[in-house]
């Protein structure tokens, strides 16, 4: 019963972290490309910066920007911020819900020499320090050098990931770091943007001067935010492929998935601003992305000379006791109703089948047993390593 209400809270608060997130960074792209594609040529109406024609949904819309703001504040203003702030509040839920319900499982290495109280800890605190390490950088002269944040903020993806993978499940670096970026993201709505904005509410309603100042800081974070949606997006998408974490360093692989999405972001804004370099940035992200594929390319896997031959009896009861507690149409395990994933382990014909995802997350990587709860020997992944072997060899 825990387990299938456990499952329903991942679906449902799952839905809406996708739902708000979108809202929010939809939201942010649109205004994104609405900068970058205004009409700013001279003989603008008074006060305007700059305007805007679209055609969208079976409409005409036309659009206009303010050089600062207008003579009366409008009756309705629309605010962008409860996306992003749901999108922080969901993404964390699910973080409990998920890594810190289910630390021993989920969020820490098996005999990780932490408690499940400290991981978590270790978590929440990382999103805290993550945000305090990034909104006093931004807040130094730095500010104006926005290449040197941009490494640093890479170093500091480094560290934390060098630091966390010490203790945690690949999969819970990568989601940690995704999470650590995210929140950064939503507390520079909280603590910047939306307050910049009341300030420039204020102004218009005082007539008073807005000062380039109080424009600058939300820009800056704006556009730092705009930088970090790939990344993150990225992060938390590629956590549901073992391939990007398994056989790699996870560190290692999120500075290289962070600095090719900063690029791509990058790409697409010189584009959109009209800028040179393009062509260069693209070859970077090609380079980069090349290399990534080339690098996680599966081996072409050997026999040792002397292995054994394993008949498959053996592998039956190996699968049986290790595997099938959990992969099965009726789960041991106290944590599983149904099989995760679906992914079923009961015939030698659904074994068979499944010799490639086997070997991925038994061989290839130890990503299974999950933290190894049914305590799996170095001996019996060997034997079901040189039969998985000999099995694509027959064929
Ligand atoms: C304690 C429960 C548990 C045990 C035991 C377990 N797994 Fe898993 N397995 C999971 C969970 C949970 C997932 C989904 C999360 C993930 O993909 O990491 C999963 C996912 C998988 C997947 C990915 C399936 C897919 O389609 O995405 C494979 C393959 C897999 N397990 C193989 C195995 C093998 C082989 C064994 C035995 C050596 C094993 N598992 C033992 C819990 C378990």
């Amino acid at each position: 019963m825990e387990a299938y209400i456990l499952d329903w809270l991942n679906t449902m608060i799952r839905f809406a972290h996708f739902i708000t997130g979108i809202a929010w960074i939809g939201a942010s792209f649109y205004f994104n490309w609405l900068e970058n594609n205004l009409n700013r040529q001279a003989g603008q109406k008074e006060g305007i910066a700059g305007h805007l024609w679209a055609v969208h949904g079976g409409g005409f819309y036309y659009l206009e920007k303010y050089k600062s703001y207008p003579n009366e504040l409008p009756k309705e203003l629309h605010w962008f911020k409860w996306e992003a702030y749901f999108t922080l509040i969901t993404g964390f839920a699910l973080l409990v819900v998920i890594y810190y319900y289910n630390a021993n499982s989920y969020l820490l290495l098996p005999n990780s020499s932490i408690s499940a109280i400290t991981g978590i800890a270790l978590s929440f605190f990382g999103l805290v320090l993550g945000w305090l390490i990034y909104d006093s950088l931004t807040k130094t002269a730095l500010v104006n050098k926005q290449n040197i944040i941009a490494l640093i903020m890479l170093g500091v993806v480094a560290l934390f990931a060098l630091f966390y993978q010490q203790f945690f499940t690949p999969r819970a670096v990568f989601i940690q770091i995704g999470a650590m970026i995210g929140t950064i993201m939503v507390l520079n709505v909280f603590f910047v943007i939306i307050p910049s904005q009341k300030q420039l509410v204020k102004a218009c309603v005082d007539k008073a001067d807005i000062g380039n100042d109080l424009v600058f800081k939300g820009y800056i974070r704006s556009r730092n935010n705009n930088y970090f949606t790939l990344p993150v997006l990225f992060i938390m998408l590629s956590g549901h492929f073992p391939m990007f974490y398994s056989n790699v360093n996870p560190a290692l692989m999120l500075v290289l998935i962070f600095i090719t999405t900063v690029l791509i972001r990058h790409y697409f804004n010189l584009k959109g601003e009209g800028k040179k370099g393009t062509s260069l940035v693209l070859a970077l992200v090609v380079i980069l992305t090349a290399s990534v594929f080339y690098a996680l390319m599966p081996q072409k896997r050997v026999l040792s000379e002397n292995a054994k031959v394993v008949e498959y009896e053996k592998i039956a009861t190996i699968i049986e006791k290790r595997c099938a507690t959990c992969h099965s149409s009726n789960p041991r395990d106290e944590s599983f109703s149904v099989a995760p994933s679906g992914f079923i382990l009961d015939t030698k014909e659904q074994i068979i089948n499944a010799k490639d995802a086997i070997y991925s997350r038994t061989i290839a990587s130890a990503s299974m047993p999950l933290a190894n709860k049914t305590n799996m020997t170095d001996e019996e992944r060997t034997n079901l390593a040189n039969w998985l072997i000999s099995l694509s060899k027959e064929k």
